[in-house]
């Protein structure tokens, strides 16, 4: 019997592991399997930034394996504002999840870092090497810090414990259940919005910046399978990046395209080329995952993108939008 508990589970990865053990069929490497109890918790179930809270969390469901997704997850402009907030918050939420997980002789936990964490002064590609060989852009110090003390942590637990901790690294996720609010969201369910909004209200449909720069996408069905993958084949310490390759590579201006033809946006649709880009790209080679893995299907960036916006539109009275729509 194995229970696994998905920390974060109403989240946008937490909810693609539901959905992908939910449909898969019975046979499927990603299905659930006879035997296994999933538990996908909220914070309102447990705020796991409070020790006694996540004990109790542990206390309740026992489990044999954690994925650990549930984070303090914010954009720009929230990760620069709220800098200490970041750090703290995901540093006790982290703490406490590994501790409970050792308390409770939980036998494998997966935490989800990101590229993010990153050095800002890098040779690129990103590798699972060159986490900590440099201090992290300035605007997600917080955030990056914190995720970056669960691999020290993750060592140290196996070096002084033998725990079975390891984590994964995704690149930038999309897909149904995401953040859609206008301002502080990714780049993708923002722009959805935002076109959509266009469309609605017969208003243009303006991009931030260039459209030039490159960015890898995974779609969150895709990812989920991965985790589940590293749930059951991966037993090392040592993170694995889970991304699509680097001749991946989409350019915002791709993007925005199949964004426009998946919405049916008719109206004007140009780029501000007067707001800034950003960094051109930040390739991460997803190199160690294909060894390991072997082969992995990606669902086509074009066919994911138009179910995430069926779905959103779909879903577009219940979507997290914050305020504003
Ligand atoms: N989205 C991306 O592009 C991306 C890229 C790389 C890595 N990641 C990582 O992937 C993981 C999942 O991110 P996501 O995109 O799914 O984020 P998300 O949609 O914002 O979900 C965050 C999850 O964390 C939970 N959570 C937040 N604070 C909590 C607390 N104090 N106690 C308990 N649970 C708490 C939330 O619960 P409630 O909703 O119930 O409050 C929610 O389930 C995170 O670790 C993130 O850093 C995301």
């Amino acid at each position: 019997m194995s229970r696994i508990l998905v920390t974060g589970g109403s989240g946008l990865v937490g909810k693609a592991i539901k959905h992908v053990v939910e449909t898969e069929p019975e046979g499927s490497p990603f299905a659930k399997r006879a035997g296994e109890e999933w538990i996908f918790a909220s914070s309102s179930e447990a705020d796991l930034r409070d020790p006694v809270a996540t004990e109790a969390l542990f206390d309740k469901y026992k489990p044999t394996h954690v994925i650990h997704l549930a984070a303090l997850v914010g954009g720009l402009f929230k990760n620069m504002k709220y800098k200490l907030t970041f750090l703290r918050d995901n540093s006790l939420i982290n703490d406490n999840v590994l501790r409970s997980s050792y308390t409770h002789q939980t036998s494998k936990v997966i935490s989800c870092l990101s590229t993010c964490v990153f050095p800002d002064k890098v040779e690129y590609p990103l590798n699972e090497e060159k986490i900590h060989i440099g201090p992290p852009h300035d605007s997600n110090f917080g955030y990056a810090h914190a995720k970056r003390m669960v691999d020290v942590m993750n060592h140290a637990y196996k070096e002084e414990f033998g725990c079975n901790f390891t984590s994964a690294i995704p690149t930038n996720v999309f897909g149904p259940y995401d953040n859609f609010d206008l301002e502080d969201s990714h780049v993708i369910p923002g722009l959805i919005h935002k076109c959509v909004l266009a469309k609605k209200n017969g208003t243009p449909f303006v991009v931030a910046g260039t459209g030039k720069p490159l960015r890898q996408f995974i779609y969150s069905y895709d990812l989920a399978k991965l985790f589940i993958w590293m749930l059951r084949n991966y037993d090392d310490v040592e993170p694995v990046i889970l991304s699509v390759g680097e001749d991946e590579e989409v350019s915002i201006k791709q993007v925005a395209d199949a964004i426009v033809k998946a919405v049916g946006f008719e109206g004007n649709y140009s780029f501000d080329t007067t707001r800034a880009d950003g960094q051109f790209r930040k390739p991460a080679s997803n190199a160690k995952l294909l060894g390991l893995v072997g082969k992995f299907e990606f669902t086509p960036f074009d066919q994911a993108l138009d179910e995430t916006v069926k779905w959103f539109v779909t879903n577009y009275d219940n979507a997290r939008t914050g305020s504003k729509k």
